[in-house]
């Protein structure tokens, strides 16, 4: 059972200037919600209740759209609007939120090992980045992960195929699949150029991670673009055979893009008026 999702959440969202100078990219909506609550929300369908949340700076709306704004609520009461706050006060009613910052952006690794004093090394945690907005006909893609960790026991990473001009933006493994679906990751490079990419595989922002990662992270030096990165911690357990990827079943919108953004707000538009 995956109890705790981390959420990291401290980078500047500098593709959404100026709309991002005093508003987190975590809470541009997608319609009517903010992305990170489609996460949070997925998080849920995956059976965890345990939020940890990585800020910084300029990030406090996140911990109060996750707390109850009493005056709204008391002007709200016995409305007929008072259904538009429903799904928000179910998800602070069942879930807990911890939030750690992050001080300085040193790399999405570096992030994952702020989270470190929130998460633990008692067990496997999931992490989602809320601008991977994924979306399914039916489980959703963390609970379809959960699923695979069940089978496999180690660290799991969600995979999709991306077309060879994109594939320098993302983390790229190359594996055996050993059942459909499911690859035993031998090789994991962050952003290669196309010619050298391993495969066509990039992973998204769904991992479940063993809790060795943070020792790993510790010792990690700066890789590709001067960061810290978690590909290439993984890489470290994918050595000893540990990781498995997962092409999930379902859509992916990368809302870290403005096209991409603006494909989900029309997706999640028109699912709104089926
Ligand atoms: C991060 C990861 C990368 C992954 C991507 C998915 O990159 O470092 O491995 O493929 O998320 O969205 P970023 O988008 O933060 O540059």
């Amino acid at each position: 059972m995956i109890k705790k999702c981390l959420f990291p959440a401290a980078g500047y969202g500098t593709r959404f200037l100026p709309a991002t100078k005093v508003i987190p990219k975590e809470m541009l909506p997608i319609v009517d919600k903010p992305l990170i609550q489609y996460g949070v929300e997925e998080a849920m369908e995956a059976g965890i209740r345990e939020m940890a949340m990585v800020t910084g700076r300029g990030k406090r709306a996140l911990e109060d759209h996750f707390d109850i704004n009493y005056e709204l609520e008391s002007q709200l009461r016995g409305t007929s609007k008072e259904s538009l706050l429903a799904g928000i006060r179910h998800i602070i009613d069942s879930c807990s939120f911890s939030y750690t910052r992050q001080t300085e952006m040193r790399g999405l690794g570096h992030a994952v090992l702020t989270g470190e004093t929130l998460i633990g090394h008692e067990e496997p945690f999931a992490v989602i980045l809320a601008d991977d907005l994924c979306v399914s006909d039916s489980q959703g893609v963390l609970a379809q992960m959960v699923e695979v960790h069940k089978r496999h026991g180690c660290t799991v990473v969600a995979v999709e195929e991306v077309p060879q001009n994109e594939i320098h933006k993302y983390g790229v493994i190359a594996g055996e699949e050993i059942e459909p679906g499911v690859f035993r990751v031998d090789h994991m490079v962050e952003k290669p150029a196309a010619e050298v990419a391993p495969s066509n595989l990039a992973v998204i922002g769904r991992y479940i991670i063993t809790p060795d990662i943070f020792d790993i992270l510790r010792e990690t030096q700066p890789g590709a673009g001067g960061e810290i990165q978690l590909t290439d911690a993984l890489m470290q357990q994918a050595r000893q055979g540990r990781v498995m990827a997962y092409k999930f079943k379902g859509r992916r919108f990368d809302c870290g893009s403005v096209g991409g953004f603006v494909a989900a707000t029309n997706y999640f538009y028109h699912m709104g008026r089926r």
